[in-house]
């Protein structure tokens, strides 16, 4: 697929000026000093330029999760998602972007196989995006992949726990680790994956203590989603804390209500439709005089 580009003369696109540098991969990495992290990572999903520029003032980092199967194309799960899609809503989100650092999800099959398929897709994915680092799911068996990839240009964020793109292995989208092998699993995999050169790495749907244990234990950031509270970070998917679902996991909060305001907005102007009363002569073209 060719690069998109923008015609920001004359679309909403125009971005805003650009105040200093873009976060960079080493300024996260180091917020994690000797097992402490003084300034929590703030971490965010986007999917689109708009949602970027709304959110990146206020967000270290800004995630192209491959949750854009689920959010915005209705998919069952994530392992539909292409590489193309990820590059697509991936460029979007850098320009719409200038101070948050741009990680891109690899999705399902992209990686799996070799390093060396790894290497294509993440090397596509940074070209025609332009993000900086991309996130890969899985433990020990994506350390030598990552390894690979780390020393070759490309800046891996890790992703254990619960990995959404096994959920047919999974079974289910269900917390991890209630069991103690599977628990001393999961620390073994943020090992692995932290010796292996992630310079940060999500903790998915993990009971507390095992979050916790993977906080105190990895020298490098561990951002949480239904994690705890002992993370250096958090990531939520923007859609989820802003309520744009009905259904939202329990480790959610709600920041906001859009679904319930977007209804109503939608409704006030389908009345005003309705009865003539938009466009009102606030919003129409007549001669000057
Ligand atoms: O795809 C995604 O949005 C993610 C986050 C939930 C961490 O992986």
């Amino acid at each position: 697929m060719s690069k998109v580009t923008i015609d920001t003369g004359t679309s909403r696109a125009t971005p805003s000026p650009v105040p200093g540098k873009r976060t960079t991969v080493p300024s996260i990495r180091t917020r994690k000093q000797d097992g402490t992290t003084q300034q929590p990572i703030v971490m965010l999903t986007a999917y689109t330029m708009r949602m970027a520029q709304l959110l990146d003032p206020h967000c270290d980092m800004l995630l192209v999760g491959d949750s854009l199967g689920q959010v915005i194309y209705g998919l069952p799960s994530t392992i539909p998602v292409t590489v193309e899609m990820m590059c697509a809503h991936g460029a979007a989100v850098v320009r719409g972007s200038w101070h948050a650092l741009v990680a891109v999800d690899m999705p399902f099959g992209s990686y799996e196989e070799s390093p060396e398929q790894a290497f294509a897709s993440a090397a596509r994915i940074m070209k025609e995006s332009g993000c900086a680092a991309v996130k890969i799911e899985g433990g020990e068996a994506m350390a030598p992949t990552i390894d690979f990839l780390s020393h070759r240009g490309i800046p891996v964020v890790g992703h254990v726990g619960l990995t959404p793109q096994a959920v047919n292995v999974l079974g289910g989208y269900g917390v991890r680790g209630r069991e103690g092998p599977e628990a001393q699993k999961i620390v073994a995999d943020a090992r692995a994956v932290a010796d292996a050169g992630a310079f940060c790495m999500v903790v998915e749907g993990v009971m507390e203590e095992i979050a916790t244990k993977v906080a105190q234990t990895v020298p490098i950031p561990v951002i949480g989603i239904g994690a705890s509270a002992e993370c250096d970070g958090q990531v939520l998917v923007t859609e989820d804390m802003l309520g744009l679902f009905e259904r939202t996991p329990r480790f959610v909060k709600r920041y906001d209500d859009l679904a319930t305001r977007i209804g109503s907005a939608a409704q006030t102007y389908a009345d005003e439709v309705r009865s003539r009363t938009f466009p009102s002569p606030d919003q129409t073209y007549r001669p000057k005089g």
